[in-house]
């Protein structure tokens, strides 16, 4: 093996450079500069022990009504970062649950005829059922009507009270039960119910609103603004997307008055008492930001994980967490959220996916129909954090079919199949066939597609930190195409086997295949547990070789030895991802089947 200098063809310039072999196949060469200072900043963390600690959150979700796919989508989000930190071997804490209280839930019990615990303990089954079906590993679930954050709630109000910042006010203004939020004049416009009557709306939300008057407790808010742009100007990366950060920016610029943040107990009993007043309730946004905090050990000891915290939010709750939450949090003078990782919503035919439109997918019947992977995979693949994506299942099946099932399926299929591979071990490769230098039978694209192999960990790390799946999952679907492409160019069930050269040869494609299938397994993981466990599995990767650490992609190439290599493969378990029938895409376009990995 050649060791002073080496030739590589660069991928984006398809030229030839003599590299000194440290440099040779960096991954971080792939990236720009910007995105290699945040890579190591990163990674950075890794090595110090006092900062593997991590915590992720959902937001609590509302039991009024069943979960739809829009709560699914929250959740996976989160889910996903969270089972990528356990990869790269962080102590990560991840949290979700349910927020029990105020008036919209109030109503709902009412309206269900039940008392609001039954009716609460009832959905919120229903939102751990879906997650437990769904694979959402979270480490704790939530309730706001349990004592822990009862407590904790009690105890966030006493010290704001105490630091002077709560104080007895009259509020009168305008406030939607749907949002639970109240609005200034110019949040709200005119429109006309189904009846025809004139009603005022959110001008966000679009929710009917009510104009009130009552005795509350007030936060002064407005006493905070200056903290908060301070903050937000000292951490550019506080809020993301970009564009989620100068909304921010652009409300602290608006008016921001103190904020009501109690309700008369005769309108809302369905709450946590302010304490020392019983004739007042907690407002249901502060109880239920709360809840982070609850999770994390407050009022005892919650530094472990509230130093390292980061929320996931819909966008629809970004002023809630971005200005209502760090101002209570300055008030009680604890530590802000690291990030807030913004997304946006799901629609159906253009519209937002909720109970009042009358548009929600079922995501436990979708699981069902696509399987549980499927739905994550597909959620995190289109789903695109900045912008608003229309769910239709023709768009679900078409992914699925194409990527999972055909694509990656097809990969497997093809690299493990008893015809190419009889002994069925990891085969081994040979460095004069597939030389550093372009002298075997490796082509330009060869090279270029290892090369993309070697910088996809980096790649897929840098997005999975800043959230943007859909942008790992791009760049590893085109990495498989690439290897479909290595595959189909050589054509190994071509070869002939009683020539020892071409056996050799035959062997090194597979074993380059499997070493690539064995990557995208691994870092596939945080998205679709199921089908990488499945695919690592086939390759004969124990469960403890599946760590982010772990991939080192093809040692081989570069002189090491491979752990794999000859190495049982593990047992058939038969197709990776089944094609998706629908009559109508069948109609239009006949496909043969191709994942049935052969016996
Ligand atoms: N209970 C509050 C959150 C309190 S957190 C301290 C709440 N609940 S919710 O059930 O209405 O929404 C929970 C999450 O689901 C939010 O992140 C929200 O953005 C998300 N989604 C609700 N509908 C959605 C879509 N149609 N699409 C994507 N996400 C959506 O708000």
């Amino acid at each position: 093996m050649m060791r002073t200098s080496l030739l590589f063809v660069s991928r984006s310039c398809q030229a030839v450079h003599r590299l000194q072999p440290n440099t040779f196949f960096s991954p971080m060469s792939a990236l720009s500069r910007h995105q290699r200072i945040t890579v190591l900043r990163n990674s950075s963390t890794h090595s110090c022990e006092a900062d593997r600690s991590y915590y992720i959150t959902t937001p609590i979700f509302y039991v009024n009504a069943s979960p739809h796919l829009g709560h699914l989508y929250s959740a996976v989000t989160a889910d996903c970062v969270h089972r990528y930190k356990l990869l790269q071997g962080f102590n990560s804490k991840f949290t979700t649950g349910t927020d029990e209280h105020g008036l919209k839930i109030q109503q709902a019990a009412e309206a269900a005829g039940k008392d609001p615990l039954t009716f609460c303990t009832d959905v919120s089954e229903r939102f751990k059922h879906l997650f437990n079906s769904c694979n959402i590993s979270y480490t704790d679930y939530i309730r706001t009507s349990e004592q822990r954050h009862q407590q904790a709630v009690k105890h966030f109000w006493s010290v704001l009270c105490d630091k002077g910042l709560i104080y007895k006010g009259s509020y009168e203004g305008w406030y939607s039960t749907q949002d639970e939020s109240f609005l200034t004049a110019l949040q709200v416009e005119n429109a006309l119910d189904s009846s025809g009557k004139e009603i005022k709306v959110s001008l966000e939300s679009g929710h009917k609103v009510e104009w009130m008057k009552e005795e509350n407790y007030m936060f002064r808010l407005s006493a905070f603004r200056s903290q908060l742009l301070d903050w937000l100007r000292g951490n550019p990366r506080a809020v993301q997307p970009e564009p989620f950060y100068h909304a921010v920016l652009r409300w602290l610029q608006e008016d921001l008055p103190d904020l009501s943040v109690s309700r008369q107990r005769s309108r809302l009993q369905w709450g946590i008492p302010v304490p020392g007043d019983a004739e007042q309730t907690i407002y249901v946004w502060l109880d239920a930001l709360v809840n982070y905090l609850t999770v994390a050990g407050y009022p005892d000891k919650h530094d472990q994980w509230w130093n390292v915290v980061h929320h996931v939010v819909g966008k629809d709750i970004l002023k809630f967490h971005a200005i209502y939450w760090p101002a209570f949090l300055l008030g009680a003078g604890l530590p802000l959220p690291q990030v807030i990782y913004v997304h946006s919503h799901w629609t159906v035919g253009g519209k937002k996916m909720s109970k009042s439109v009358g548009n929600v997918v079922d995501p436990l019947e979708r699981s069902q129909m696509f399987t549980t992977d499927g739905m994550r995979y597909f959620l995190l693949r289109q789903g695109v954090p900045e912008s608003d994506c229309d769910y239709t299942d023709n768009k679900v099946i078409k992914l699925l079919n194409a990527e999972l099932a055909d694509s990656l399926g097809g990969l497997l299929n093809r690299c493990t199949a008893p015809a190419l591979n009889p002994a069925q071990v990891y085969p081994f490769f040979c460095p004069q066939s597939f030389p550093r230098e372009q002298e075997g039978r490796a082509v330009v694209e060869d090279y270029n597609m290892l090369d993309a192999v070697r910088s996809l960990p980096a790649v897929v790390e840098l997005h999975y930190e800043s959230m943007h799946a859909y942008k790992a999952l791009e760049a590893i679907a085109a990495c498989v195409r690439k290897t479909n492409g290595f595959v189909q160019r050589h054509a190994p069930w071509k070869l002939d086997r009683r020539d020892s050269e071409d056996q050799r040869w035959l062997d090194t494609i597979i074993h380059v295949s499997l070493e690539c299938l064995r990557t995208y397994g691994t870092l596939l993981q945080p998205i679709v547990p199921g089908i990488s466990n499945k695919l690592l599995s086939r390759l004969g990767v124990r469960p403890g070789e599946r760590r982010w650490a772990d991939v080192n992609f093809l040692p081989r190439y570069q002189g090491m030895d491979c752990p794999f290599e000859g190495r049982a493969l593990g047992s058939d378990c038969g197709v990776l991802f089944r094609r998706l029938e629908s009559p109508n895409l069948d109609k239009q376009k006949p496909k043969k089947t191709k994942t049935k990995i052969s016996k």
